[in-house]
């Protein structure tokens, strides 16, 4: 018969439960995936109940009031507050989101909140982003020319600049990436929508003289073709791009340029 083994780590326990705050008249218990790579035991989720008349509007509030007041060793990522960073990209009520930008009023009932999905942990909440950044690396993103600089700015039209809206925007959270079943499955080789889609920004931007070459670097099964148009990316972008359809417009490109 065949056995099989969840991996170390894998089954998620009971954590501890911080009663209710005295005096609190109005509260929202928060669930929050808790995993210290220093105590050898499995990951818990710890309960946690947090005075809403005392807390901001927003998740990523209740969990510095968490760390602030209940338990400092929570352990998060954050830093803008307000949406421009991505650092505070995790699993909210079953969706990948920013933390400083998720209302606690949107959230009915308890609000559960766990890491980035099928990323390695580093503690807590925080995910381990060196493959992901190093597959940012690998698309160069930075502008590549041969023209030597003009004395001032390389210019372009308004039309040749629009083609970049929807796409400088991103802010490298990694949310839809998280949310990609080809990218759980194949992350290890197929680059994902964060990282097509920064592809996508340079080969469209017409002051690049790369195009050809970054479009080579992306002609393989894997590390674009493993896009099945799931969508998941689109669908959970917090800051409302489409990686989709940027991915789709690379495999555009493919075709057009063998025809
Ligand atoms: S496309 Fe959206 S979800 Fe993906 S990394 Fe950029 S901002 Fe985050
Ligand atoms: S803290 Fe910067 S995006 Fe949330």
């Amino acid at each position: 018969m065949v056995e099989l083994a969840l991996p170390a780590n894998s089954k998620v326990g009971t954590g501890k439960s911080w009663p209710k705050p005295a005096g609190a008249a109005k509260t929202k218990t928060f669930k929050v995936y808790r995993w210290n790579p220093d105590d050898e035991e499995n990951p818990k989720v710890d309960s946690f109940e947090v005075d809403l008349d005392d807390c901001g509007p927003m998740v990523l509030d209740a969990l510095i009031k968490i760390k602030n007041e209940i338990d400092p060793t929570l352990t998060f990522r954050r830093s803008c507050r307000e949406g421009v960073c991505g650092s505070c990209a995790m699993n909210i009520d079953g969706t990948n989101t920013l933390a400083c930008t998720k209302y606690l009023s949107e959230i009915g009932g308890d609000v559960k909140v766990y890491p980035l999905p099928h990323m390695p942990v580093v503690k807590d909440l925080v995910p381990d982003l060196t493959q992901i950044y190093a597959q940012y690396a690998s698309i160069e993103p930075w502008l590549k020319t041969e023209t030597p600089a003009p004395e001032r700015e390389r210019a372009q039209s308004p039309e040749e600049r629009a083609r970049l809206d929807g796409l400088w925007e991103c802010i490298l959270c990694f949310s839809c990436s998280t949310s990609c079943p080809s990218y759980w499955w194949n992350g290890d080789r197929y680059l994902g929508p964060a990282i097509l889609l920064q592809a996508y920004r340079w080969i469209v931007d017409s002051r690049d003289e790369a195009t050809g070459e970054r479009l080579d670097q992306l002609e393989d099964p894997f590390r674009l073709y493993r896009c099945h148009t799931i969508m998941n990316c689109t669908k959970t972008c917090p800051k409302s791009l489409n990686p989709a359809k940027a991915i789709a417009e690379i495999k555009k490109l493919m075709v057009e340029r063998k025809g």
